[in-house]
């Protein structure tokens, strides 16, 4: 299906939050602490606040009052301690964008009581712990069996620690918001968010309002990838400056405010442990992470929870330790978990096959489960090994060089790679409505269209559901003033938002005009199974003998994911997680400034995430699965297992073409050179 808005998206009618017009708009600009650990001392605004144009200046000099601190990521101005660089501490409100930025940069005299501060994550750091839980609510450690001794008995070992950078989600649209005080004190916000509920739940909560006194609006959002699943400083800071200037009032972060203000993909150190016999049988699967947070809040990613489904072997371990720094808070990025920690598992898979000398492709046959290893449950369904075979065969993996390193082309060493890929099909509980009038349809639900065409998809999931043409149904997203939806994350936006489609549908045909649905109970029974979408990730890559630079001609992935709803929109999904796998791999990462604790390449001229010169074909297919197991589309969510492996295939096609192993992400011409 044609995307339904995007005819208004590229014509540029479509809005997003910052472009909502509002009568005598004021704008406002956030200062960043320009130490990672301290207080600040003073705040002098004198000259900002005899500038024309300015309005308001907000600092914890003069704390606003908040409904609640219990965020303390939102909680703005309430304490002048400073836990990171970046983190805000003071902002300037103007008539103009100009101004406040102006005023923000030059008009604030603010002092600092500097501390020494901690921002390097290692292995022997003393702050070490284990966190209660793992996101988004997996335990932290789990094992069974006695790896060490498995290993020692094993025909076969590998023993190797990877480890990936910081990397940094940069939708094409800026965290906006537009925060408009209604006259009885309500509040409207316009803001880029992938949940309007859970977006108005955090806003109503810090403001101290009653949930339903706020509106949060969202019906286009220009990319997110996990950055704007969480209420950011954006949203806040607008409803303080509105309240402070009495009239509406814009918040923008700047590209280079976003990389400490929206989260990151923590940096990981994991070691993996991997003992077969010698056919390759995995005895023992051991992995074993280390990450980081922030001091303000624990987000433990889930790094090490695909090992816990994707090989059979008796005897395993995985453990999370985090290491509290004072750096920014980390967050969610397309696969928390899944993408860094498949990078780990699917490398040392790759070096196993090797050392055993058997294929990639036949290790990880030989290791397919019957259940999932740690739960015992059967899958609903698992395709991997089709997957892998049908890739196999796209590719022309028959082909391959049995030896790596022997295939130069001019300048150009040339090897191919597999890995595996996988990630959770979940759903959260949603609500919805549909209503018929003169043979059309309206249906409303709050999901959140953040580009992936949610509102597309869902118009077709109705339309299939009524036993209508999709042009005789319009679905309204995107208001939290619509019946309550989840959030776009987890990938479960349209099992969750199409299983509320389809029952209100389904409502509506029973009851002649109005339908409504809610799936908690639904949601509450998806127990019994083990639930997974997997595919299968190959990469060409080129590698240049003098420079060490990586090229990749070709990418293949293959998956199985349920009923796919639409291929366009799928292929879509699929393709933009392995353009940003080729990024992991190859080009993507954050680099921490010790000596201040900031990130230095916090701009897209240094942090180079994978453009269209970068890509030269990128390709994706899949297979028809048929999974009752699910809900009623037979869907698995798609949104985030195209990064999975991706990177892993890359790193092993880097070592065919080469005979290098690069265990560190990304794989730049420096680790190769040298
Ligand atoms: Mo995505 S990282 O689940 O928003």
């Amino acid at each position: 299906m044609k995307r339904i808005e995007g005819r208004e998206k590229v014509t540029g009618h479509a809005r997003y939050a910052y472009e909502y017009p509002a009568a005598d708009v004021a704008y406002v600009h956030a200062v960043q602490s320009p130490i990672a650990r301290g207080r600040v001392r003073s705040v002098d605004a004198s000259e900002a606040l005899t500038t024309a144009g300015v309005l308001a200046v907000l600092s914890s000099a003069d704390p606003p009052p908040l409904g609640s601190r219990d965020n303390p990521e939102l909680a703005l101005f309430q304490t002048p301690e400073i836990a990171y660089n970046g983190q805000i501490v003071a902002a300037v409100v103007a008539r103009t964008l100009e101004i406040a930025r102006e005023a923000a940069e030059h008009g604030l005299r603010i002092t600092y009581d500097e501390e020494p501060h901690d921002v390097r994550l290692r292995t022997d750091h003393p702050g070490l712990y284990r966190p209660e839980k793992v996101e988004p609510a997996f335990p932290s450690d789990t094992g069974r069996g006695d790896v060490e001794t498995a290993m020692r008995d094993a025909a076969l070992t590998l023993d190797a620690t990877y480890t990936t950078a910081t990397t940094h989600n940069n939708p094409m649209e800026p965290h906006a918001t537009l925060a408009v005080w209604e006259e009885n004190g309500d509040l409207t916000v316009y803001d880029a968010t992938q949940g309007a509920y859970a977006d108005r739940d955090a806003i109503a909560s810090v403001l101290g309002l009653a949930p339903e006194r706020v509106r949060v609006v969202a019906p286009h959002v220009g990319g997110g990838f996990g950055s704007k699943g969480h209420t950011r400083p954006n949203a806040i800071l607008a409803a303080l400056a509105a309240r402070a200037a009495g009239r509406p009032a814009k918040a923008v972060l700047t590209r280079q405010q976003m990389f400490a203000l929206t989260g990151y993909r923590t940096p990981t150190i994991q070691r993996i442990q991997l003992g077969a016999d010698a056919e390759g049988r995995l005895t023992a699967i051991a992995h074993d992470v280390v990450e980081q947070s922030s001091t303000l809040v624990e987000f433990a990613e889930q790094t090490a929870t695909p090992t816990r489904i994707m090989y059979a072997a008796p005897a395993r371990r995985t453990t999370h330790r985090l290491a509290r720094l004072d750096v920014p808070s980390p967050s969610w990025m397309r696969a928390p978990g899944e993408a860094p920690g498949m990078f780990a598992l699917e490398s040392a898979m790759d070096e196993l096959a090797i050392a055993a000398g058997i294929d990639p492709i036949e290790l990880r046959l030989r290791n397919e489960p019957r259940t999932e290893p740690e739960s015992g449950l059967p899958f609903s369904s698992r395709n991997l090994v089709a997957c892998l075979r049908e890739g196999a065969r796209r590719f022309g993996w028959e082909s391959r060089d049995p030896e790596p390193g022997i295939r130069l082309s001019g300048r150009w060493l040339t090897g191919t790679g597999v890995a595996a890929s996988t990630y959770p099909a979940r759903r959260l509980a949603s609500t919805a409505t549909a209503t018929a009038e003169d043979g059309e349809f309206l249906v409303r639900i709050a999901a959140a269209d953040i580009g992936t065409g949610a509102r597309t998809v869902l118009t077709k999931i109705a339309a299939e559901a009524l036993g209508t043409s999709a042009e005789r149904v319009r679905v309204e997203v995107g208001d939290s003033t619509l019946p309550r939806a989840s959030l776009a994350g987890g990938s479960m936006g349209t099992a969750s938002w199409g299983s509320a489609v389809v029952l209100a549908c389904e409502a509506l045909l029973k009851n002649g005009d109005t339908g409504t649905a809610d799936t908690t109970e639904d949601v509450e029974a998806d127990t019994g199974f083990a639930r997974h979408a997997f595919g299968a990730q190959f990469a060409e890559v080129h590698v240049d003998v003098d420079t060490g630079e990586v090229r990749v001609p070709r990418m293949l992935g293959v998956f199985a994911a349920g009923h796919i709803l639409d291929e366009t929109l799928a292929r879509s999904q699929f393709i933009g997680g392995m353009t940003m796998g080729l990024g992991m791999a190859l080009l993507e990462a954050t680099v921490l400034d010790e000596p201040s604790g900031s990130f230095l390449n916090h701009d897209l001229a240094q942090y180079h995430v994978a453009t269209c010169a970068d890509v030269l074909g990128i390709e994706a297919v899949w297979i028809e699965e048929e999974d009752p197991y699910l809900n009623p589309m037979g869907s698995k969510g798609i949104g985030e297992i195209g990064i999975v492996g991706a990177a892993a295939a890359i790193a092993n096609a880097v070592h065919h073409a080469t005979g290098r192993r690069i265990r560190d992400l990304p794989i730049t011409p420096a680790k190769l050179l040298g």
